[in-house]
């Protein structure tokens, strides 16, 4: 990484002609707690070595040069009179400095370069790596403070409001706040986090399926639409709910009866793996890695049959890995529809396991996955270029 921010420090002073500052924010996977986050509820995931670096420096009017080295492009954008979105990867650049702008921190002009080494659209946050890291070098450039959970939320809203994805506040907040050696366990209603170390024993093994499927983004405002319905039907038998997170499970069976069943599987998927969540977060303080182990596969066929956010692929690796020697238990990650699969395995087998995965995903999907080994890294900061 270090090797990699010098080089970006050349490539900055090549194009803009002065030295910058560099700001680092990873991607994350998560562990488990999926499509939690915005039903008020819980989620544990963990800050990922890749990351996104963005070297800045200010200048003295108010535009925004962003030059981005793995398109090979860069965007301007005036800060007195911002345009709206492009439907491209500048968005979560200008997005993220215009609410910065709209929550009353006053931004200067600066140049930007950006690079990354997080797979892009694989599920593991590259859009979250990139709003943080812009927010914390558009700060720094600035000399303002960096407040992780504020420009956590503020960079969500980039992506709800900017972008149109609609998404919770999980990447952001972790990629905001992660650190090393933990995955958190976050309360995204409190925003309040607490972390939970991986034991040395333990790797959090992350393999892409190299499967995006086509209307993610949409799918994905559809599930939370769902859940809102879901919120809507229940109050009327509940009282005043305000998200998924109010509603037991017993509650849910009382009142099967008020819901489609699509919204009932959608629903009985976020209420269930929010008890997952604790359940895993219990067991890995504890050192019960086969309890959870169990939460994770639970929460992968909860996903594929009451949520419906997996895909053949995803479910091969997943089913693949839960069958393995030294794997405690493995599901889909991220918003879904495709992506990365996370198992929990014993680091004397992580090789041997690697190594069957990327074989029987050939044979099995004709395809090519990606594994990686990875350890939970801190979240956004600066790096130091000496
Ligand atoms: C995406 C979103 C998150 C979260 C996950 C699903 O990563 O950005 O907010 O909803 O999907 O858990």
């Amino acid at each position: 990484m270090v090797a990699m921010a010098r080089e970006l420090a050349h490539e900055f002073v090549f194009r803009f002609g002065h030295e910058p500052k560099m700001s680092r924010a990873p991607g994350r996977v998560n562990l488990i707690g999926e499509h939690t986050d915005y039903n008020d509820g819980f989620v544990m995931p963990a800050a990922l070595e890749f990351a996104t670096l963005v070297a800045a420096a200010p200048r003295a009017d108010r535009r925004l040069r962003a030059y981005s080295m793995t398109m090979d492009e860069t965007r301007e954008f005036d800060l007195e009179a911002p345009a709206g979105a492009r439907r491209e990867w500048s968005d979560y650049v200008f997005g993220v400095a215009v609410m910065l702008e709209r929550s009353g921190r006053r931004l200067n002009g600066a140049d930007l370069a950006i690079w990354t080494d997080l797979p892009l659209g694989a599920g593991l946050s590259s859009s979250a790596a990139i709003e943080v890291s812009v927010a914390h070098a558009l700060l720094t450039s600035a000399d303002l403070p960096f407040d992780p959970v504020p420009v956590a939320k503020l960079c969500q809203r980039a992506e709800n409001e900017f972008v149109g994805m609609r998404c919770g506040v999980m990447d952001q907040y972790v990629s905001a706040c992660g650190v090393k050696g933990n995955a958190l366990l976050i309360d995204c209603r409190s925003l309040e986090s607490r972390n939970v170390p991986i034991a040395p024993n333990l790797r959090l093994l992350v393999a892409n399926s190299n499967v995006r499927h086509q209307h993610a983004g949409g799918e994905y405002n559809a599930r939370r639409a769902a859940c809102e319905e879901g919120v809507r039907l229940l109050a009327r038998a509940l009282g005043p709910i305000a998200a998924l997170r109010d509603v037991t499970l017993a509650d849910l069976e009382a009142n099967r009866k008020r819901l489609p069943d699509l919204v009932f599987g959608r629903c009985r998927h976020v209420v269930s793996e929010n008890e997952r969540v604790l359940e895993a977060e219990r067991a890995l303080r504890s050192g019960d890695f086969v309890a959870c182990g169990k939460a994770m596969n639970a929460s992968h066929a909860s996903m594929r049959d009451d949520f419906e956010i997996t895909c053949p692929e995803v479910d091969f690796l997943a089913a693949a890995a839960q069958g393995l020697r030294g794997v405690y238990g493995s599901r889909m990650t991220g918003g879904g529809f495709g992506g990365c699969t996370v198992s929990l395995v014993e680091a004397s087998e992580v090789e041997r396991v690697s190594q069957i995965l990327v074989d029987d995903y050939r044979v099995g999907c004709g395809r090519k996955a990606e594994v990686f080994v990875c350890s939970p890294s801190a979240g956004a900061g600066l790096v130091r270029l000496e």
